[in-house]
């Protein structure tokens, strides 16, 4: 969950170092700092934002073509200045800055201060660094010989950068469980956690495997294994446009992928769908087509929101395609001991592909002969390189910590699916897969009248900014509507909200209801309507304030609610995909109204790459 960066070439290191950290600081924002070499080795760091790093360097040295650079999420030890990356070897001469957790440090560490180690700090990093530096003294080897060396002694996941003060030409690097994109351009090479550092300055990539190391050179990189075979790189070009990382000119990038929806909900379908001939093709599916027909069960993994998105696929999938399915969270089902035979399907839902509990849900499945599919936003990531196939959303880079844009993306993606899963197994006809696939392509239109409610929105934001609880109410396809929209609310504006299926509420929950209760209803037109209303009646008994989205054109709703959005009509299955923007809206004007970081949110990282 944190951002590394690293840089050696022929640029001042310094200014691609910190740009590259601020595009890196959704990841983690917790502490900031940076290597430089220009003969000697100087290390700036800081509690707080980049920019807080920024104005602590004012003044300083900060020349020299190689460098690296971190930002934080804190695993191990408070968020402070000394705990904030890089660290440095008890010799002063090591430096290294690392993303992940190393499991067994506090055992290294007591065997270190043994030998005469003194730690600044409480991470496990500081641990990592001063082992290498006490491999290389004891085995008298080169730097990379002791990287290598200590990565057979520690347990966990890492992605790291090591310099020496004693060899200024290159950098070390490797990882395991972590990412690390290597960008190569002309003299110079970039590392980074992901490719949105590196895009500015090349297109060509290698992501570094798990348990591999490279050996980085202004014009030269070596990648080897830790067992020392030396492998031969594959290199990538990104498709990924410096434009799409930028805020194009809103206040945030939250802002931003909530507006984009159209064009990303339309992109997750491009070139997948032929709707007047009633044709849906997912290149991974069809690769798996015998496998999906003979599936007797579909487990989906993930977590947060897109678990949300795997609860609207069970609704979708069962309704249409008539196959069992079981949404789990991942970090339970690595745990539990899940029974996983191998006509199971494992479909692996994450937007940064990073997700450890995902990543291991999945090895444990795979492990177990399952077929795994994974639905992902971040091309080259881990989850669809552990994958046997899978699906990109397609949905752009999302900056945003709060997912919005990748959520409707997934549902997109796991709609289509579902109708494909149902043609293959024959239960659905072709008539009503043109009626569905239609009424899919209208969806990015619709999406766009849903966004015209934002200023209406934002009066209603203006009511509940201060309020200490909601509870947001959903049934059949809308429940996971309703987890989605708290989850929204609680992760950027930090007010405790709940979402429960709308019957559930009289099973306890209605005992919260009272006059300062505001309580977020999705009411839309359907085959559940009215259940739905009698539950909007036994809320207003309680004199609870309702906040209604509704189909446009709805009469019965409105005599009932407080306040009432309205959305456009569609399938009674695609819509989650509208129903969510106004609940997105909200979060994000009540999180604004409340003074609130909405991009990167308290405690929070967009990547959750540790346990
Ligand atoms: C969503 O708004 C949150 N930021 C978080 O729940 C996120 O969905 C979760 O960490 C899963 O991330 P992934 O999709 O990248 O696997």
């Amino acid at each position: 969950m944190c951002g590394i960066v690293g840089y050696i070439g022929h640029r001042n290191a310094y200014d691609v170092i910190i740009k590259g950290l601020k595009r890196l600081e959704y990841r983690g924002y917790d502490s900031a700092g940076i290597t430089l070499l220009n003969g000697s080795m100087n290390i700036y760091k800081k509690a707080g934002k980049v920019s807080d790093l920024e104005n602590f360097a004012e003044g300083k040295d900060i020349n020299g073509s190689v460098g690296m650079g971190h930002t934080r999420w804190a695993t191990h030890g408070e968020p402070n200045d000394r705990n904030a990356h890089p660290h440095k070897s008890n010799n002063g001469k090591l430096s290294i800055i690392h993303n992940g957790i190393i499991e067994n440090y506090a055992t290294i560490k007591t065997e270190l201060i043994k030998r005469g180690h003194v730690f600044h700090s409480d991470t496990d990093t500081e641990v990592l660094i001063h082992l290498i530096e006490e491999i290389q003294h004891k085995a008298n080897v080169s730097l990379e010989e002791a990287v290598r060396l200590s990565l057979h002694e520690v347990v966990g996941a890492y992605a790291i950068v090591i310099i020496s003060e004693d060899q200024q030409d290159e950098l070390i690097v490797a990882r395991k469980g972590s990412p690390m994109v290597i960008g190569i351009g002309e003299g110079e090479h970039f590392i980074a956690s992901d490719a949105t550092p590196i895009i500015e300055y090349t297109k060509n990539v290698v992501y570094l495997n798990d348990s591999e190391m490279a050996i980085v050179k202004k014009d030269s990189l070596v990648i080897k294994n830790i067992e020392n075979v030396v492998q031969n790189p594959v290199i990538h070009e990104l498709e990924m446009q410096l434009e799409m990382i930028e805020k194009n000119g809103y206040d945030h990038f939250m802002m931003k992928e909530i507006y984009e929806q159209p064009k990303s909900i339309y992109d997750s379908m491009r070139g997948r769908i032929r709707a007047t001939e009633g044709l849906i093709s997912l290149g991974g599916l069809k690769e798996y087509e015998t496998k999906f027909k003979n599936a007797e069960r579909i487990i989906i993994v993930a977590c947060g929101t897109s678990w949300h998105a795997g609860l609207v696929a069970e609704y979708i999938i069962e309704e249409f395609a008539r196959v069992p399915v079981e949404v789990e969270y991942a970090s339970e089902f690595r745990y539990r001991n899940p029974i996983i035979t191998e006509n199971d399907i494992i479909i692996a839902i994450s937007q940064s592909g990073e997700t450890a509990d995902t990543l291991a849900a999945i090895e444990l499945a795979k492990s177990k002969g399952a077929t795994i599919f994974g639905i992902c936003n971040v091309v080259g990531s881990s989850i669809p390189r552990a994958s046997h196939a899978g699906a990109y959303t397609h949905a752009g880079p999302e900056i945003g910590v709060a997912s919005t844009k990748a959520f409707t993306a997934q549902v997109t993606i796991l709609t289509l699916l579902a109708w494909s899963l149902a043609q293959i197994k024959g239960t659905l006809s072709r008539t009503r897969v043109v009626e569905l696939l239609t009424a899919l392509e209208a969806i990015p239109a619709k999406v766009e009248k849903a966004l015209t409610s934002n200023e209406q929105i934002q009066k209603i934001a203006a009511n509940f900014k201060d309020a200490p609880n909601f509870l947001y109410l959903g049934r059949g396809f809308n429940f996971p509507v309703a987890l989605e929209g708290a989850l929204k609310l609680k992760e950027i504006s930090y007010i405790h909200a709940e979402g429960y299926p709308a019957a559930e509420m009289k099973h306890g929950p209605i005992a919260l209801i009272d006059e300062n209760m505001p309580v977020v209803v999705i009411a839309t037109k359907g085959s559940i309507l009215e259940k739905t209303i009698s539950n909007i009646q036994e809320v207003k008994a309680r004199k609870g304030i309702i906040i209604a989205i509704v189909t446009e054109g709805d009469t019965e709703v409105k005599k009932m609610a407080d306040y009432v959005i309205e959305i456009p009509d569609t399938e009674e299955a695609l819509v989650p995909l509208l129903a969510t923007i106004p609940l997105q809206l909200l979060s994000y004007h009540i999180a604004i109204m409340r003074g609130c970081n909405v991009d990167q949110p308290r405690n929070l990282a967009k990547s959750v790459t540790v346990e």
